[in-house]
């Protein structure tokens, strides 16, 4: 296990680009793997876990190619993928397992799906529902991995889902896009698009009334040739890190501003800072541009913030950084309805919890969040990363205010979805 010591910054400068969105990555590795052709990925995630799905996929029958310019060739199986010969390993990644269940369920193999310690007792029920539904054939072990799937047709459903999970919708669209039949699924709240935007960018048809999305099966999928645009979850750390500083100036390029991901940029600015976006542009479906923060400013409001409802589902994977940040802001952060989080890489209300009170906050847990006042001095602790990539660069973030200095133990977890964390910060905060 590494250890990083995090010393307190005066501010925070300079530009950067962050790695290329896991989440894209993730579904651009999937549906290129499905895919007839050669699909060039540039930009593709450095994080571990989208190349968990590159593995499966090359263990499935696809052939993964890294260039020398870093972009990467999948070239798929043209909708037949083959017995693999061990099992896939998903590693640290619920979006791999929970996925690639969907993408696999109708090929006429045994599949095993396994991941580290971690991933192994995360709930895999929420897939194993619409899947069954569907005549899938998915045994799962006390409701978690290992996962076995007895491949075969499939038919599709209408399907209304019980949590908002982009997750678990991507499971039914993957497997409702070679079902036979058309498949209908909708959300209560909305979830990230990516799938949406991917499915389309390799061909597919997919449509939308209202809440509704309905994808036809027996549909084709063609290689494509995209750049993923940069991580805005990764970025979340270093957009609250500009907040801890009144004169902090910030500049991040190739920034992916995907409408249902970038809800955070409101939270941000609702904490005070102050945000510019200088251009932006689509690709596939998606948003991709170039933001300025600086000077944060007082915030205007003087009751606490809160998160709740969709906007929880919206920023629940920066959710640990802002509650991170919270006890520095002026007015505080009252976050609900996030009851999720309990069920991520970590119980990370819990492990949040841990490590503010390691720091040295005042907060009040509750079973679905928690209310952090604001205007208080964090002093520097030992941080348990619980092995959670998002709770070693929080609280890398919340260092940096503190007094004293903070030791980040499990500092390597960071590597799952943004290895060049540190460095990156290091290179941004002035000491
Ligand atoms: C993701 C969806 C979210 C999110 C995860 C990535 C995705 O999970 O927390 O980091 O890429 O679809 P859920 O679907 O469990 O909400």
């Amino acid at each position: 296990m590494s250890t990083q010591i995090i010393r307190p910054a005066r501010t925070l400068q300079g530009s950067l680009t962050v790695p290329g969105d896991k989440s894209i990555s993730h579904r651009y590795a999937l549906l290129a793997g499905l895919a007839e052709g050669t699909s060039r990925l540039t930009n593709f995630s450095t994080g571990a876990d989208p190349h968990s799905s590159l593995a499966c996929m090359e263990a499935l029958g696809a052939r993964v190619v890294h260039k020398e310019d870093k972009s990467i060739e999948v070239t798929g199986v043209a909708g037949a993928f083959r017995q693999p010969a061990t099992p896939l390993d998903c590693g640290n990644s619920g979006s791999t397992m929970r996925m690639l269940s969907g993408l696999i369920a109708s090929h006429p193999h045994l599949f095993t799906l396994v991941g580290d310690a971690s991933l192994t007792p995360r709930p895999m029920e929420r897939i194993r529902k619409p899947l069954s539904q569907m005549g899938a054939k998915l045994d799962l072990t006390d409701g978690h991995a290992p996962i076995t799937i007895h491949g075969g047709p499939l038919t599709a459903i209408d399907f209304t889902t019980p949590i908002p999970s982009a997750q678990v919708k991507t499971a039914v669209l993957f497997a409702g896009l070679q079902a036979q039949g058309t498949t209908s699924l909708s959300e209560s709240i909305r979830t990230r698009d990516h799938s949406e935007h991917a499915l389309r960018a390799f061909g597919a048809t997919l449509t939308r009334t209202g809440e509704t999305l309905s994808i036809a099966g027996g549909q084709r999928l063609h290689a494509i040739d995209a750049t993923v645009p940069g991580d805005i979850s990764s970025a979340a750390f270093f957009l609250c890190a500009a907040l801890l500083f009144p004169d902090s100036n910030l500049v991040l390029d190739s920034l992916g501003m995907n409408p249902t991901r970038a809800a955070l940029l409101d939270v941000i600015a609702a904490l005070g800072g102050k945000i510019k976006i200088l251009a932006v542009e689509e690709r596939h479906g998606e948003l991709i541009g170039t933001l300025q923060i600086n000077s944060a400013q007082a915030a205007s409001a003087t009751a606490p913030f809160v998160i709740g409802g969709a906007l929880t589902a919206q920023v629940i994977d920066e959710l640990p950084v802002l509650a991170a940040i919270a006890p520095y802001t002026a007015n505080g952060l009252i976050i609900r309805d996030a009851q999720e989080l309990r069920v991520k890489e970590s119980d990370r209300i819990a492990l949040v919890a841990k490590n503010l009170r390691a720091m040295g906050a005042t907060f009040t847990e509750n079973p679905d969040g928690l209310e952090i006042p604001g205007n208080q001095q964090l002093h520097g602790a030992t941080i348990d990363s619980g092995d959670d990539h998002r709770i070693a660069m929080a609280f890398s973030i919340a260092a940096l205010r503190a007094t004293g200095d903070t030791e980040i133990h499990g500092a390597e977890a960071a590597a799952i979805s943004f290895p060049e964390f540190f460095t990156s910060l290091d290179a941004l905060a002035q000491r």
